[in-house]
């Protein structure tokens, strides 16, 4: 999977594979997360086939996204390049960082997403809106 989009890359999880007793997946603050993880929070019960979540960015937050059951899409764009990737693996994450306006939809079955972000709740950290996030962009460039 190569991500194109500024500002995401893949992220990669230790896994510990016992066989019979099954799989243990690790993340670590300066390790795979490259960012002191003040927030964890997650997403079930996207039931329809159109739900949808995200349309956003955010100012400084930074965070690594997975799928750690079933599947779903996750949109980037970060102003210039638009990629579509599918999360399917509860070991693979995209970390997401400032400016990268972000969609999840498509959610299958028993879709569970795991977010771990390096601040607490803050709705001024985000742009909701995707004109007013290329004109953000404008003014930071
Ligand atoms: P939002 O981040 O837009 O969800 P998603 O990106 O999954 O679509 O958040 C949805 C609502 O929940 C919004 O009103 C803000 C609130 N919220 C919190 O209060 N605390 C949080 O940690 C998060 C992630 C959201």
């Amino acid at each position: 999977m190569q991500i194109i989009t500024k500002n995401a890359y893949l992220v990669t999880l230790q896994r510990i594979i016992d066989d019979k007793d099954g799989i243990l997946t690790i993340a670590e603050s300066g390790k795979q997360i490259p960012f002191k993880i003040k927030r964890v929070y997650f997403i079930t019960d996207t039931f329809y086939k159109s739900s949808e979540r995200g349309h956003h960015a955010h100012k400084d937050l930074e965070q690594v996204i997975f799928c750690i059951n079933g599947s779903f899409k996750l949109l980037l764009n970060d102003g210039n390049n638009e990629q579509e990737v599918i999360l399917d693996k509860p070991d693979q994450g995209i970390f997401l960082g400032k400016e990268l306006w972000h969609t999840m939809s498509d959610f299958s079955d028993n879709c569970i997403i795991l977010v771990m972000s390096s601040d607490l709740f803050n709705e001024n950290d985000y742009i909701r809106d995707f004109e007013e996030f290329k004109k953000y962009l404008k003014t930071i460039n």
